[in-house]
């Protein structure tokens, strides 16, 4: 019997008894989000649990402290919701024990008092991470071979490596004598939507990190206009698209479900076809027809890049983020491809503009052997357009900076900007992002 086969042959009986005492129980979950961005994931879950698409009423506690939101009390329902509709968070894993661990041996013990099946079973390969902070009495390879050898028996295989195609992860979190064992419901990171391509030597921006970058410029320019409502967007050093995609995601409200990928979560015993469908049928729902209607004949979309390869990728990317639109019922897009260096554009006749800047740095700045000179350009740049625009528009914007000199270099040439800057953490590099509004 092959391990599909093994898990259709399950007990019905033990299947009732797991989804009874998952959804018939308040869980805790653990969220992940990208560094540096716990104001936007944190506004992202409010939007979502105040405005639930499933008909239970809402509870559920939401903490945050060293750069870790948990979410306690909270039915499962809501947190499938929240897996499948936000945009901005990397992953969302379950609970399955928290307390306190005394020791190897405790910590055996308590790993083989948990119900195992609930979250595992034969049709999934599983990888194990441990994450010991503080604590002599845990190393961390001890305690993967204790969990490895305790749930080896509930899973297909258990794999490692950067390479692994894994079906889910696995973690153990300790802090001094504090356990926290929890597993991702999403299997493959969120950002992970399902229709991007891979693009070498681009240094695409994750997709998590991107609409947060784009929400936290929406949230900043409400101080200067509350109504602001970009007609255009220009996207120079476009690459994939990334910025692009995800603006539109969030304008339509395309949840991330649409995008038909799988979660980890659909391979458990205690997933619930019904409820899935159903908050699948709300998604489609959701997509924001009129809006649609309207801003096809206002927003015009412009990406910028004059790599071949580059703009190659991003056809791909938008043959398949349409085809999914259309099945949607939503009508294409239609986007504007500059094969052009940003520098040398014209920058005419656009009105309330919204720029979205990753510009290239490092091995990847090719002409621009200058990083400075290549920012101060830019700058240069954004204020003829600001400049040209017609109707008295406005200008929104933020540019991510590799470094102080080149943040300073930008800052130094733009003009008449209110700005303000704040920092992330992508790849482990620190970066520097300018937000403005002329
Ligand atoms: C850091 S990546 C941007 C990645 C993009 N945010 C994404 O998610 O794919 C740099 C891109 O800028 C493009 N590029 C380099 N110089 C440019 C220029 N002067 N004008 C427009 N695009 C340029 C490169 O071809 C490359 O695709």
């Amino acid at each position: 019997m092959n391990a599909k086969e093994k898990l259709l042959n399950s007990n019905d009986e033990t299947i009732k008894r797991i989804k009874k005492n998952i959804y018939g129980t308040l869980q805790t979950v653990k969220i992940i989000y990208p560094p540096g961005f716990s104001s936007v994931a944190l506004n992202e879950i409010q939007v979502i649990l105040d405005n639930p698409w499933s008909p239970k009423k809402m509870v559920g506690e939401v903490t945050f402290n060293n750069n870790e939101i948990i979410i306690r009390n909270i039915h499962m329902f809501f947190i499938i919701e929240l897996l499948i509709r936000s945009q901005s968070l990397t992953d969302i894993r379950l609970v399955i024990f928290q307390g306190k661990t005394r020791g190897q041996f405790d910590f055996k013990k308590k790993c083989l008092s948990l119900p195992w099946k609930y979250y595992l079973n034969k049709a999934m390969s599983l990888k194990i991470k441990i994450n010991s902070i503080a604590s002599k009495a845990f190393h961390e390879t001890a305690l993967k071979a204790i969990l490895g050898d305790i749930i080896e028996e509930h899973v297909a295989n258990i794999v490692s490596g950067e390479n692994s195609h894994e079906t889910t992860t696995l973690y153990a979190d300790l802090y001094k004598d504090k356990l926290m064992l929890s597993i991702s419901l999403a299997g493959e990171p969120l950002y992970k939507r399902g229709y991007r391509g891979i693009l070498k030597a681009s240094a695409p921006l994750r997709e998590d990190a991107a609409i947060c970058c784009i929400k936290k410029s929406l949230e900043f320019v409400k101080k200067f206009q509350s109504d602001f409502i970009p007609n255009t967007m220009i996207v120079p050093f476009s690459g994939t698209g990334t910025f692009i995609f995800e603006y539109l995601q969030a304008y339509f409200h395309f949840s991330p479900i649409l995008f038909e990928r799988e979660y980890a979560l659909q391979k458990m015993l205690l997933f619930r076809a019904e409820h899935f469908k159903f908050l699948f049928k709300k998604a489609k729902e959701n997509c924001c027809l009129q809006k649609q209607i309207d801003t096809h004949s206002t927003l015009q979309i412009l990406s910028i890049d004059p790599s071949e390869k580059a703009n190659i990728s991003f056809l791909e990317n938008l043959t398949t983020f349409n085809s999914l639109f259309k099945k949607n019922g939503l009508e294409p897009i239609h986007i504007t491809l500059i094969k052009d260096d940003f520098l040398k554009i014209n920058s005419n006749n656009y009105e309330n503009i919204f720029i979205p800047l990753n510009p290239p740095y490092g091995l990847r700045l090719k002409n621009y052997s200058n990083p400075l000179f290549l920012y101060q350009n830019i700058a240069k740049k954004i204020n003829e357009i600001a400049f040209s625009q017609k109707n008295n528009g406005h200008v929104l914007g933020f540019i991510l900076c590799p470094n102080k000199e080149t943040w300073s270099s930008f800052l130094k040439y733009l003009k008449q900007a209110k700005t303000e800057t704040y920092h992330f953490t992508q790849g482990g590099k620190d970066i520097r992002v300018c937000q403005f509004y002329i």
